[in-house]
């Protein structure tokens, strides 16, 4: 018998109905459907319009799903982790809320927040948490509503990000199936490129800071985009190299959807045909902490029992790394 390994056993999603396509975005900004689909891959992506509705809807929406196809009963969750950049509130873990509302009454909860890389590290403590044999099931989330934190008089930004939710559960696996292997880090230099620069402890929410737009997200598009190809592509050619994987073995790379360019030169750099490459920017845009398990909750009909999954992402901090994981079912 192998040694006990963290497995996806299930999957959930959700996306709000409204779809904002780049046709209703030329009304809103200087902008046009070639340069948006040629410069990003994006055709259009979903935004959460109900009032007073934040990411935890999305995120107990993603939950519900996941748990009605497996069957899985909520009060034997562990341990919820919801991985955000856009929590409900700023103090009060959204997890927390997650949890009671899906009914994971016997689970413990908190928020991880690490930009886009946020559910890659999340899958990370997720598997950490049951290869120590300490918990059983864990419940991973991502989830985040974008359109709070996005001014859509500003074309660098609108028409790049999402809103939605995707779910994921981690079970033990005693096949060998799961988490491999993974290398995740971090360049603090990178918090000048791309940030949302008050409401935090440095510049508190004030008067000023709301005139000057200073609450929604900042991008220096290029410099992120130059270091988020180098970055993805290294670490996955890296996770691939010291796991003695060809890019015959490789059966899917699962990447964080930021942009289709960026996900070309991942998927060039390993090697990878295109047709080995999960995506679904077309539809979602960018959706930060949802594109990975959005993907698998597109994908996962095609998932096969021992297929070999290479995640990536890169993210805000800056944040990236790589992460290996064999699937552990058929649908
Ligand atoms: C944002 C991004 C799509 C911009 O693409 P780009 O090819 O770098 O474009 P540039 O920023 O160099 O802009 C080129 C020109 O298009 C213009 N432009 C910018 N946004 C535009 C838009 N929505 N529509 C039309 N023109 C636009 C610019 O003003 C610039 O014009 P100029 O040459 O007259 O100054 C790209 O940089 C990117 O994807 N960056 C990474 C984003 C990312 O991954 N973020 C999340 C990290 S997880």
């Amino acid at each position: 018998m192998k040694k006990q390994t963290a497995a996806i056993t299930a999957v959930g999603g959700y996306v709000p109905d409204f779809v904002l396509s780049n046709k209703v975005l030329e009304t809103m900004v200087d902008t046009n459907d070639e340069w948006i689909t040629t410069r990003t891959g994006i055709k259009e992506r979903r935004i959460l319009k109900e009032e007073n509705k934040g990411t935890s809807y999305m995120a107990i929406k993603a939950a519900e799903d996941l748990i009605k196809k497996s069957g899985v009963d909520p009060a034997e969750i562990d341990f919820v982790l919801v991985a955000t950049a856009t929590p409900d509130l700023p103090v009060a873990a959204t997890a927390a809320y997650v949890a009671s509302e899906i009914g994971a009454v016997n689970a413990f909860s908190y928020d991880l927040q690490a930009a886009c890389s946020s559910f890659l590290y999340g899958m990370s403590t997720a598997t950490s948490y049951i290869e120590s044999g300490r918990y059983k099931k864990v419940l991973l989330i991502g989830a985040d509503k974008m359109s709070s934190i996005i001014d859509y008089t500003d074309r660098t930004t609108c028409i790049i990000f999402g809103d939605g939710a995707g779910a994921v559960l981690f079970e033990p696996n005693d096949e060998g199936l799961g988490h491999q292997d993974e290398y995740l880090r971090t360049d603090g230099c990178g918090r000048q490129f791309l940030k949302i620069e008050a409401g935090g402890s440095i510049l508190p929410a004030s008067e000023e800071t709301v005139k000057n737009k200073q609450h929604y997200v900042y991008q220096d598009g290029k410099s992120v985009f130059k270091f988020a190809v180098s970055n993805m592509a290294d670490v996955s050619a890296l996770i691939m190299e010291r796991n003695g994987l060809t890019k015959e073995d490789v059966n899917w790379l699962v990447p964080h959807q930021a942009n289709k360019r960026i996900i070309d030169a991942t998927a060039n750099r390993m090697g990878v045909d295109a047709d080995k490459v999960m995506m679904n920017i077309q539809r979602y845009g960018n959706t930060t902490s949802a594109t990975l398990p959005l993907l698998l909750y597109d994908y996962e009909k095609q998932l096969k029992k021992g297929d070999n999954l290479i995640f990536a992402a890169f993210g805000g901090g800056f944040t990236w790394g790589s992460i290996y994981l064999k699937w552990a079912y058929n649908s």
